[in-house]
């Protein structure tokens, strides 16, 4: 996250991968939160490429189309966050696009969702106990 007005998002996708030309190609793109539950189709995600084969297919997840991009949402991830390319400035030298999210989906029947998060070498954590701080902040 790099700023809430507008809400920023930063992120870094290699040039080697078929998602860098894609997103180079038509600066819309959507980000796709998932939880433990489909832990084995992300993975399975991460270690193939859209250049070679039909990801959706391979996987048994579903396209959803978006509202505001044309790419589409994926209806077994609980947050879809529709993005639009706004700076490239850092694309060249660190492959870093920032992102505006246009538009936000969350599944309202996942109250506790346990997302992951990689570590390095296959190693995740798991989202737990929650815990809430005094904020100024949203
Ligand atoms: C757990 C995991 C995390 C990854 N994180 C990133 C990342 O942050 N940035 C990136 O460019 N590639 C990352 N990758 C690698 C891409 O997912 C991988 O190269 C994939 O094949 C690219 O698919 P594509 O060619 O369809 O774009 C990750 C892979 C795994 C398995």
């Amino acid at each position: 996250m790099l700023e809430f007005e507008p809400p920023l998002v930063g992120c870094v996708i290699s040039n080697r991968n078929y998602s860098f030309s894609l997103l180079q190609a038509t600066n819309e793109c959507v980000l796709n939160i998932p939880t433990l539950e489909i832990a084995e189709k992300v993975v399975g995600c991460g270690n193939t490429s859209g250049a070679k084969i039909d990801k959706f297919e391979r996987f048994g997840l579903t396209p959803k189309p978006a509202a505001l991009v044309g790419a589409p949402l994926i209806e077994e991830c609980f947050v879809n966050l529709e993005c639009r390319v706004v700076d490239t400035g850092m694309v060249a030298k660190y492959c870093l696009f920032v992102l505006e999210v246009v538009k936000a989906w969350i599944d309202p029947a996942v109250k506790n969702p346990r997302t992951i998060h990689h570590c390095g070498n296959g190693n995740f954590m798991v989202v737990g106990e929650k815990i809430r701080l005094k904020s100024k902040m949203k």
